[in-house]
This record gives structure tokens, sequence and C-alpha cells, in this order.
């Protein structure tokens, strides 16, 4: 393994690390995109084993995973590597099995540099492995992490590519075979959903919510309402109404997503014993949905895609928050709730509560937070101030 000497001045407090050319004392000019090396600071005193990608377009050409003695070198590259791989995704499994009473069994099993391999998603299904490897460092020896998948989960893998991510690491997206799966099936709080591999977005399924969608239930369950008139926009395969349908909590639910989830929907429903009866769906989108719609619902769960991927795009995002909560906020009935939700990492909580405050005094609608929460633990976190801190989930009464 080559040896890359880092400068002094730097302070390596947690790993993994990402670094730059101005962290390192030679040039990586020689170091293939992926490779692994020892970076030694302050003259071996301190060793990293790591990976670099001189071609990363976001300038973390080097990634520091892991504090090793001097003498790792004695050990064949390629153990060395492994021996780190495997110890982190057992590590990281047996954390999700600590948490199973929380997660259950479909869960998110890996989460990148939150579980300390940078660029690795790992989320298991009830029956497949979606396999997710953004950066080249963990790409160059996927066999490693898919044959340890294999022996570990004994299900097919399915391989997602996030071209966006994938291409900041120069590193190529094709698809690559799933093993003929037709659908990936989960258990969310006891709602069987079932995706069809062809309408997948992300790695799949959004694991992060399923915690605030199960304290949503237990609060109306709480409160003793049952009859409910729903309205679930951004549904996609229909996790937050379904699962309210499920347990009682919803007469009926509106669905509504700009993507084809009509035969999901109708899956899920079948699965979960639910009527057709029981729900809508309408394709379309959700600001076109409220220009030509009246209606109240005593429940309107707000669940959007980011608004903005990079922090230059805010201004816009909180724009777009602002006239959807608008309108929101207008089409809940007297005495019924909000769920408030963002995935935008660069909007706080207490920014999007600002929000839609100020957009509640324009709609004439009075205000109580029920609940706050976060993403699930299996999308650990161990500060609120990293960019791993991004879900927000606020539950409001309205009560005038
Ligand atoms: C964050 S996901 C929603 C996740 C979903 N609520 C759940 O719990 O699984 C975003 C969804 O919003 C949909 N979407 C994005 N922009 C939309 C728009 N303007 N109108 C309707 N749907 C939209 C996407 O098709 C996607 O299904």
């Amino acid at each position: 393994m080559k040896l890359i000497k880092l400068v002094s001045k730097i302070k390596i407090l947690e790993l993994p690390i990402a670094l730059n050319q101005a962290d390192i004392r030679n040039d990586l000019k020689s170091c293939t995109p992926g490779e692994w090396a020892i970076f030694q600071l302050n003259q071996g005193v301190q060793n990293y084993i790591g990976f670099a990608n001189p071609f990363a377009e976001n300038k973390k050409i080097l990634r520091l995973v892991k504090e090793v003695k001097s003498d790792v070198s004695e050990m064949e590259d390629e153990d060395v590597i492994k021996n780190i791989l495997e110890e982190y995704m057992a590590e990281a499994f047996k954390k999700r099995d600590f948490y199973k009473g929380i997660i259950g069994v479909c869960c998110r099993m890996f989460y990148g540099d939150q579980d300390g391999l940078p660029g690795l998603i790992i989320d298991r299904y009830c029956n497949a492995i979606v396999l997710q490897i953004n950066t080249a460092g963990i790409d160059r020896y996927e066999k490693i992490v898919s044959n340890y998948l294999k022996k570990y989960f004994n299900l097919p893998i399915l391989y997602f590519e996030n071209s966006f991510l994938r291409k900041i690491e120069s590193l190529p997206s094709f698809l690559r075979s799933s093993e003929k799966l037709q659908f990936l099936e989960v258990n969310d709080n006891q709602v069987i959903i079932r995706i069809p591999i062809v309408d997948l977005q992300k790695a799949g399924f959004y694991f992060d919510h399923s915690y605030n969608r199960l304290k949503f239930l237990h609060l109306l369950r709480d409160l003793k309402l049952g009859d409910l008139q729903v309205l679930d926009l951004f549904c996609y395969a229909g996790a937050w109404g379904m699962g309210l349908l499920k347990h009682d909590c919803a007469r009926y639910v509106h669905f509504v997503d700009q993507g084809d989830f009509d035969k999901t929907l109708i899956d899920t429903a079948n699965l979960n014993s639910i009527s057709k009866e029981k729900y809508e769906f309408k394709r379309m989108d959700v600001f076109e949905f409220f220009e030509n719609n009246t209606d109240k619902y005593d429940v309107v769960i707000c669940d959007p895609p980011a608004f903005a991927k990079d922090t230059n795009k805010i201004p816009q995002a909180l724009e777009g928050y602002r006239k959807l909560f608008f309108q929101c906020l207008a089409h809940v009935k007297k005495n019924g709730f909000m769920v408030a939700a963002s995935c935008t990492h660069g909007v706080s909580l207490e920014e999007l509560s600002k929000l839609i405050g100020f957009e509640a005094i324009r709609a004439n609608r009075t205000l109580a937070i029920l609940d706050l929460g976060t993403q699930r633990i299996d999308h650990p976190i161990s500060s609120l101030s990293g960019s791993a801190f991004y879900l927000k989930y606020i539950c409001y009464h309205i009560t005038n």
C-alpha cells in the first residue's frame, strides 16, 4: 500500500474524515481512483488507512476510515481492506440488531460515513438487499462487500446506482443484473408494501420517516381518532396513508403523486386487506392539485422530496415550501392535523417551523405543535450540526 504523508497541522478528531489536496505533502497523481493507502501524520506517530480519488469533483480526494498500527503493512493489502470492510459492516449490523425492537427487520443496515465507510449504503428488504456504492474506494472492492452480504443475509442483491453521487466520484453508472427481481417488499409498521423495481426512487423505500409514521399513528390512536379523511401528498408507495388505513385511523385516503403509483397502491391495498373503496390515487403535480381543489381534510400529510440538493438553491427551496405549506394549511379542517416533513438538509427545523408559522398567519390558522421528529435510528446521527441530520418532521394540530 502506498504511504501518503499528511501535513502536520491537521487535527483528526473523528473518523471517517474527508481531506483535500491542501492536507497532504505529496501529490496524488500516482494514485488510481479508489486506491487504498496508509496516511501518515506526525512522522508516523499516527497512521490511518483510507482511500484516495484524485478525480473526485467535490475535492474530497482522501477518505480516512481507520487508525492503524504502523505494522499493518506486513499484511497483504487485500486482507487489510477486507478486514476493515467486514469489521465495519459487522459492527453496523450488530447495531441494527440491538435496535431491532424499534426498527424491525426492514431498515437501512449501513449508512455511509455514519457507519464508518463513506459511500456505502445498504438497505434490507423482506426479499432482497439493496446496495448503493457512491465512492471509488468502496466501488473497487465491491466484491468483498457483496460476498459478505450474500453470506450474512442469504438474499439476492440489487445494485442501485445513484448517478448524481457516482458522477462526483467520476464513477460510471450502469444497471447491474438484479437476479430477476420484480419488486422490493418492505414491512413498514406492519404494512406490507411492494414496490416494482421499475418504479424505485432513491434506494427504494423511505425508511427514514418510518418512526415518525408510527408516532403519528399512535398520536391519532391515543386521541381516539379513527374516522379521518386524509390527504397524503407526494405519497410515493403510500407508506403514510396505507399505514393509517391498515391501523384503522383513516376512513378514506386521497393519495397524490406525480409518479405512476396506481399499481403499487392497488397491490399494497390487496396485500394488507384494505378495500379499494377506501382510497383513491391522483397522478398529478401537487401544486396543480391545489389549484383545482377546495376540499378540506382532517389530516394533510406533506412529505415532499428535497427541494434543494445544494445550499445555493436554498432560497428557491424556501419559496417552494412557503407555497406548499400555505396550501396545506388552507386545506385542513378545523381541529385537524398537518404533518410537515422536509428532507432538505440546508433548511433547519427552526427555519421550517418559522416558515410554517408565518404561512399560518397568512392563512389565518392557529397552530399547536404536537410532535417533532427526525430520521429513524437506522440513519444514525451523532450530532444535529452535521450534514447527516437532514430529516425534519413536525406534527401540527390546527385548532381553528
Ligand atoms: C420524499 S418522496 C415521498 C416519500 C413518501 N411520502 C413516503 O413516505 O414513502 C417524494 C415523492 O414526491 C413525488 N413528487 C416530487 N415532486 C412532485 C410534485 N411536484 N407533485 C407531485 N409529486 C411529486 C415523487 O414522485 C416522489 O414519489
